[in-house]
């Protein structure tokens, strides 16, 4: 019994691994801390091989295990994949390399929309989701990458759990221009409008944003899509299952969190970058090569 208990204070003590192409998963750390002060957060950004949104399915998943690999000798309970083209991509492939649990971020949104479209609360929203209130009747859009849209992932789980109006729309160019900072510029709003335009025809009601780099651009999509319309934020989501998880099996840790970073190219940018995307200073930005 206390061997048990030393065992499970021994796990909860181990750090939560999060990876994504570069920043936008940071979006999803964010989210984490937010929920679960308590934790040791490792963060990998494949910034030397970013974009993944533009990438095939091999190309995904293989650089999806060199990072977990990497991420597995730094002691870690679980892998959190920080983003939805990877998620789409090569879940089924790191849940059978791996011997810690895996958890990606399209299952938590699409359980959060499916609540928002019935009429509900979406489960982790916070803030502004919250006090908006039920949906009105319409389709559930999603946004994603290329690759997160061509692998059909969104539509196959939303329709599994009974959601049948959808429309999903690759949005290729925001990442770029999440990553030069233009979060709130003429020329993103300009782009929000026209890829939001044919799922606003359709009656949008509930946004998905299925790619880790766009809550950076919530502002600029909540003005393109309109004020009734109800966003949901993967890693919101995420955070929120992920401490469920953890708490009904005793696994979270107590005391001081902490973090560490960990980029696979230019770590000084990445480190200017992730000031602002968290809004506050990271710890040092340390270069690792994967896959070599
Ligand atoms: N942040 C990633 C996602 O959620 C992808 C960005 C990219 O590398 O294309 O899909």
């Amino acid at each position: 019994m206390k061997g048990n208990l030393a065992a499970a204070a021994r796990r909860a003590d181990k750090a939560i691994a999060v990876f994504d192409s570069g920043m936008g998963g940071l979006t999803v750390l964010r989210e984490l801390r937010r929920a679960m002060p308590s934790e040791r957060l490792v963060y990998f950004g494949d910034t030397a091989r970013l974009p993944y949104g533009s990438k095939s399915k091999e190309a995904v998943t293989r650089f999806s295990l060199e990072i977990a690999r990497f991420l597995l000798r730094r002691d870690i309970k679980m892998l959190v994949v920080a983003c939805n083209s990877a998620s789409a991509l090569a879940l089924p492939a790191l849940e059978a390399a791996l011997d810690v649990p895996v958890f990606g971020v399209i299952g938590p949104a699409v359980r959060a929309a499916a609540a928002l479209a019935r009429g509900g609360a979406a489960p982790g929203a916070h803030g502004a989701e919250r006090s908006r209130g039920a949906a009105r009747p319409g389709i559930v859009g999603v946004i994603g990458t290329e690759a997160t849209v061509r692998s059909g992932a969104y539509p196959r789980e939303l329709s599994a759990i009974g959601c049948r109006r959808i429309a999903v729309r690759a949005a290729p160019l925001f990442v770029p221009l999440v990553e030069e900072g233009w979060w709130d510029h003429p020329v993103t709003r300009s782009v929000a409008r026209e890829y939001l335009a044919p799922l606003k025809k359709r009656k949008l009601r509930v946004l998905i944003l299925g790619c880790t780099h766009y809550p950076m651009l919530k502002k600029t999509l909540r003005v393109a899509a309109g004020s009734r319309v109800l966003l949901v934020d993967s890693g919101v989501e995420t955070a929120r299952e992920v401490r469920m998880w953890l708490r009904e099996r005793g696994l979270m840790r107590k005391g001081r969190g902490s973090e560490e970073f960990f980029v696979s190219d230019a770590p000084e940018r990445f480190k200017r970058m992730a000031r602002l995307f968290l809004g506050r200073k990271v710890p040092k930005v340390r270069l690792a090569r994967v896959g070599v």
